[in-house]
């Protein structure tokens, strides 16, 4: 059993339909590229799969559980279970880095102050974060902030990581870094979906990829089988060509 499941997922925003039938599944410890043009859909699904969203129809399934049809008080265990990586990095601006880090550990465990700055530290070595440890974040670059926020992202260990366009204008030393922490995450076992448009980095970081287009997934497929086959839609798409 899959442990994401995306089933027969419609919606429609103002009487426009933007997802027809959605399905697709993602495995544990595997991580899906959720590819498509701007505006298809993508973050939509993403937020569904954290209760932010609602589908009009189908499922959204997280570990056999419809999360769609939970309250707002049902969710709250989900959202430690699967973590949402903002495009912008999402940090509070009137705290330091280490607060921060040190707040979604406050508000979802019942570890003690030593055990959190342990937590955090460990954190920040791990992703080569430690010289930002006592700033702001308007202290520090974009690409620093994007890691940090990722950071604080799967601070709490979350089972499943949501990336949202994670290394969407950055330079290639911290869109490196983005990949080496996703690549991290996915070696302890997390299971994520990688919403992106950076081809390199999807390659990466991927397992497997899928095409939404037009309200559907119309290709998906294992990474190393669309290195090898250059004429599927996949790869147009990939290439920049026009399905
Ligand atoms: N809350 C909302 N209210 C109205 N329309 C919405 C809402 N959320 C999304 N949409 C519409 O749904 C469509 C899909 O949006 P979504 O943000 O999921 O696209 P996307 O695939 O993530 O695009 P991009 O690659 O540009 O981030 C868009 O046309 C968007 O305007
Ligand atoms: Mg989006």
């Amino acid at each position: 059993m899959a442990l994401i499941h995306v089933r027969n997922f419609a919606k429609s925003f103002d009487g426009k339909q933007v997802h027809k039938n959605v399905t697709f599944s993602v495995k544990e410890g595997e991580c899906l590229g959720l590819l498509g043009g701007s505006g298809v859909g993508k973050s939509v699904v993403l937020r569904s799969l954290i209760g932010l969203e609602k589908p009009d129809s189908g499922e959204v399934l997280i570990e056999g559980d419809d999360v769609s049809k939970y309250s707002e008080r049902e969710l709250i265990p989900i959202r430690t279970k699967v973590a949402y990586v903002f495009q912008n990095g999402a940090l509070f601006d009137s705290m330091s880095v280490y607060e921060n880090l040190a707040y979604p550990l406050r508000e979802h465990t019942s570890l003690t102050e030593p055990e959190i700055k342990n937590r955090i530290h460990e954190q920040l070595v791990e992703f080569g974060l430690e010289d930002a440890e006592f700033k702001s974040p308007a202290q520090l670059s974009g690409g620093m902030q994007k890691r940090v926020g990722l950071a604080r992202s799967i601070i709490i260990g979350p089972k499943v990581v949501l990336y949202d366009e994670p290394t969407a204008g950055l330079d290639p030393y911290n869109t490196v870094k983005i990949q080496e922490m996703i690549q991290r995450l996915r070696d302890k076992g997390v299971t994520s979906i990688f919403v992106t448009h950076d081809m390199p980095s999807a390659f990466a970081v991927c397992d497997r990829m899928a095409l939404l287009q037009d309200g559907e997934v119309v290709a998906e497929g294992a990474v190393e089988d669309l290195k090898r086959d250059p004429n599927g839609l996949l790869q147009k798409f990939v290439k920049g060509e026009k399905p």
